[in-house]
């Protein structure tokens, strides 16, 4: 059993090359208090807002903390836990996902001792050493839709975020739990042509933003907790929605944008404005600023959403679409 332990996180230590890692491995591989066979280390993390945790579903404090002990707990529950992050030589955290709220760390920053075994490094002050669970039974790392029934994935939005008000107004129980499907359908059900998914398991409809959507856009890696009811999907965030909007009843064509009808009338005088534009400023501008996370692979299939400013057909379009009122 030791040995087999031993075998696999001297293997790890040929694949990893940072400064500290390496000398994090090379001792751990003597050491069988190292992450449990399956778990590789992802990076050292911020976690600087006890309020909005790295990792924020499940957590443990104790003063034999190890990252055998801590990936043991985050891999122990019905549905195992995608990442285990060690922080400040006692604490162990759990989740699906890395939330939006982090930043990757010069390696250096996570260099405290492990309560159990002072040869391995357990985190720092406000940042956590983060392994990743690529064991058989593992779930993948949740992410969008870009589409489901008739929606189409719209991007993320702040709600309630001082001064403005809730964005969306009508909030809903659904029944299993709430996943993109089910909010959607729910929504769809009572008549709304917008959905927004909040803090991994809230249900919000509505038929428009009661803040314009260009002062509520948030980064798409801001939405980042997976739905409590589908560890797959994200459901926002704190304070954050994960937007998806009804497609129009009849499209042909296969443009999933939401962008209404607005090709066929050259003229276009200014009424269509619409809320619509709004999706399009969202993911271009804001993915880059949060840079670490090799997690997030959700971003890539949001990316459809832009299109809807293209047109190149109607010259005066373009200039409108930008300035959402
Ligand atoms: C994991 O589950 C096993 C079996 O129930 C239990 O013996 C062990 O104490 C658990 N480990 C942790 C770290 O919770
Ligand atoms: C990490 O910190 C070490 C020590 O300060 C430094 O030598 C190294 O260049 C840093 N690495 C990065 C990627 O910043
Ligand atoms: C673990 O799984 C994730 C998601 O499938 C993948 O991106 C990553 O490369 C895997 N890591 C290793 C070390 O296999
Ligand atoms: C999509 O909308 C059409 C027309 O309103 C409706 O008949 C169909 O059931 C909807 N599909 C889904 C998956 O909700
Ligand atoms: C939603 O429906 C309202 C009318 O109830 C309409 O004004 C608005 O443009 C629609 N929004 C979307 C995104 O389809
Ligand atoms: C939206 O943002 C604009 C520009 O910053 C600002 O002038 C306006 O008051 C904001 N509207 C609301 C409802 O917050």
């Amino acid at each position: 059993m030791i040995s087999s332990i031993v075998l696999a996180t001297s293997m790890l230590s040929v694949v990893l090359a940072g400064p500290v890692e390496l000398v994090t491995r090379l001792t751990a591989a003597a050491n069988p208090n190292a992450a449990l066979p399956g778990w590789t280390f992802v990076g050292c993390f911020s976690d600087n807002n006890p309020a909005s945790r790295t990792l924020q579903e499940h957590n443990i404090d104790n003063p034999g903390m190890t990252p055998a002990l801590c990936t043991e707990f985050c891999g122990n529950f019905t549905t195992p836990l995608n990442f285990a992050g060690t922080e400040f030589t006692s604490q162990c955290f759990c989740d699906f996902n890395i939330q939006g709220t982090a930043t990757r760390l010069n390696d250096t920053a996570c260099s405290f001792p492990c309560g159990g075994d002072s040869t391995l490094t357990c985190g720092g002050a406000g940042a956590v050493s983060i392994f990743q669970n690529n064991n058989t039974g593992v779930g993948p790392v949740p992410a969008n839709k870009a589409k489901v029934g008739n929606w189409t994935f719209d991007g993320c939005f702040t709600d309630a975020v001082a001064p403005n008000p809730r964005t969306l107004l009508e909030s809903f129980t659904v029944q299993g739990g709430v996943t993109i499907e089910s909010c959607t359908a729910q929504c769809e059900a009572n008549g709304f042509n917008i959905t927004g998914l909040e803090f991994g398991q809230e249900c919000w409809c509505g038929h428009t933003f009661s803040v314009p959507a260009a002062n509520i856009t948030a980064p798409l890696t801001d939405c980042s907790r997976a739905c409590e009811a589908n560890h797959a999907e994200l459901c926002g965030a704190a304070s954050r929605l994960s937007v998806y909007l009804l497609a129009p009843p009849v499209v042909s064509s296969g443009t999933p944008t939401a962008a209404p009808t607005t090709t066929a009338k050259p003229t276009t005088t200014a009424a269509p404005t619409t809320v619509v534009p709004t999706t399009t400023a969202a993911p271009t501008t804001v993915a880059p600023t949060t840079t670490a996370k090799p997690t997030t692979t959700a971003a890539p299939t949001t990316t459809a959403a832009p299109t809807t400013t293209a047109k190149p057909t109607t010259t005066v379009a373009p200039t409108t679409t930008t300035k959402a009122a």
